[in-house]
């Protein structure tokens, strides 16, 4: 792609030269040598996530050869810019909002999880899209380009511990459990007795049970939208994984709390009576975010009583009681959207990862910008992507050779893109994702 033909509505102006306000933060290794934490050491490495074991189907990383791990930055910079040219219009990098700085300024496109899985459609001429995200962005982007273009994940560990947290054996059982209590007969509105509804952040399978039973996914920009449709064909919904976003949506629907069980693998019937779940409206599958599961009401508190009139917008992972406390709640890119729309100066307390906090902040001078957890822990997943893999899958694409390709079996691919295609039929098209400066 010609990176002058980007909108650069989100300009990464010289990213490097930038040093955060940061009060502490909880790992320094992950972000300097990630690499430390592939192979044999079987958690997600330190930050949020530190506890989170690698499920044992989830892929690995292999070790970066040492060529990778000893550049230093500005050889790296050197390497992934000459490769970047050298491959020109046949390869497209997209870049997730919570990517680092140093890996961001290479990205065609950044954007939200949902912007992606659009701009992943958008350049059928490219051989390779090298995402600069997590495993399960990968799989929808595979899923949803041409069947001949590679998708590669520059690190394979960049996973997603909330992803992790349903499983395709979970999601089945609990499904027969609820298909036992309910039966399978539509009532005379034609609405299924449940139908499912996933988050992005899951497994290409899990996308693919949606697909088969009549379900769709959602994002945190759309979610509330889907679940209007998914009320509209099924009685009750089954959203998984993230218990936050599908609370947060269903009680701004209007939902109250006692229509929403949680659901939790490890219980009959999910932990719940069969009188609660025939009452439910939305049961919610019992996964969360470690990284926005961190912020608490009494730090929107403490903002509020050091920055009077501060503006306070979280991320609908958050759990309740903050996105209650908070002023808005949004997905990535609405955030993004309110802070560059503010007119006058103002002070922004954000709840979400640290990395987008520090970029807008840096972006928006005029603002008071500032992550609300004074503890900053990155998702520790979207960390494992550093210049040193993204040079290494480069240069080895230049010499005609695809590393770490993500490619989803056809047989999941198929019902699970009709999941994602009911959601994307559902949104006005293209907000093209915002172009990077290269
Ligand atoms: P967005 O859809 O807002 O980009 O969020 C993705 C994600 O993983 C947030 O944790
Ligand atoms: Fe997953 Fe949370 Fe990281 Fe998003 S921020 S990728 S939900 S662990």
């Amino acid at each position: 792609m010609n990176a002058s033909s980007s909108t650069l509505e989100f300009p990464v102006s010289d990213p490097l030269s930038y040093t955060a306000p940061v009060a502490s933060t909880c790992s320094s290794g992950l972000s300097a040598a990630p690499w430390t934490f592939d192979g044999g050491v079987h958690t997600y490495g330190p930050g949020a996530s530190l506890l989170d074991i690698i499920p044992s189907a989830a892929p690995r990383q292999g070790e970066l050869p040492d060529e990778y791990r000893r550049a230093s930055a500005s050889d790296l910079d050197l390497r992934i810019r000459a490769a970047k040219l050298a491959l020109g219009e046949r390869l497209v990098i997209l870049g997730h909002f919570y990517q680092r700085d140093e890996v961001v300024q290479y990205a065609d496109f950044v954007g939200d999880s949902f912007q992606l899985a659009q701009a992943a459609k958008t350049r059928p001429d490219a051989e390779a899209i090298v995402f600069c995200g997590v495993h399960f962005m990968a799989e929808t982007a595979d899923m949803l380009s041409r069947p001949d273009q590679s998708v590669i994940l520059p690190n394979l560990a960049a996973g997603c511990s909330m992803a992790d947290m349903a499983d395709l054996d979970s999601v089945t059982e609990c499904w027969e459990q609820l298909e036992e209590l309910f039966g399978t007969e539509p009532d005379a509105e034609g609405r299924q007795p449940v139908l499912p509804v996933t988050y992005m952040n899951c497994s290409a399978a899990l996308k693919a049970f949606c697909g088969e039973h009549g379900g769709v996914v959602c994002t945190s920009s759309n979610a509330a939208t889907v679940l209007k449709w998914a009320f509209e064909r099924g009685q009750r919904v089954l959203f998984f994984p993230d218990q936050h976003l599908g609370r947060n949506t269903a009680k701004a629907m209007g939902i109250p709390l006692e229509q929403m069980p949680m659901w939790d693998p490890r219980r009959p019937l999910g932990g719940s009576s069969a009188e609660t779940l025939r009452n439910a409206k939305v049961l919610l599958w019992h996964g969360f975010c470690s990284v926005h599961k961190r912020f608490t009401v009494d730090q929107i508190r403490q903002a509020r009583a050091q920055h009077p009139g501060v503006r306070v917008i979280v991320h609908p992972e958050c759990p309740m009681d903050v996105v209650d406390a908070a002023d808005e709640s949004g997905s990535t890119d609405s955030i993004r959207k309110a802070i560059e729309g503010a007119t006058e100066p103002t002070a922004f307390a954000i709840g979400t990862e640290v990395n987008l906090v520090q970029r807008l902040a840096a972006q928006n001078p005029r603002h008071t910008i500032f992550c609300l957890d004074p503890v900053i822990c990155p998702c520790s997943t979207m960390y494992r992507i550093h210049p040193g893999y993204l040079a290494w899958v480069l240069e080895a694409l230049e010499r005609g050779e695809v590393l770490n390709r993500i490619a989803v079996p056809e047989a999941t691919a198929a019902n699970a893109r009709i999941a994602l295609e009911r959601m994307l039929a559902l949104k006005p098209p293209a907000q093209p994702a915002t172009g990077a400066a290269l």
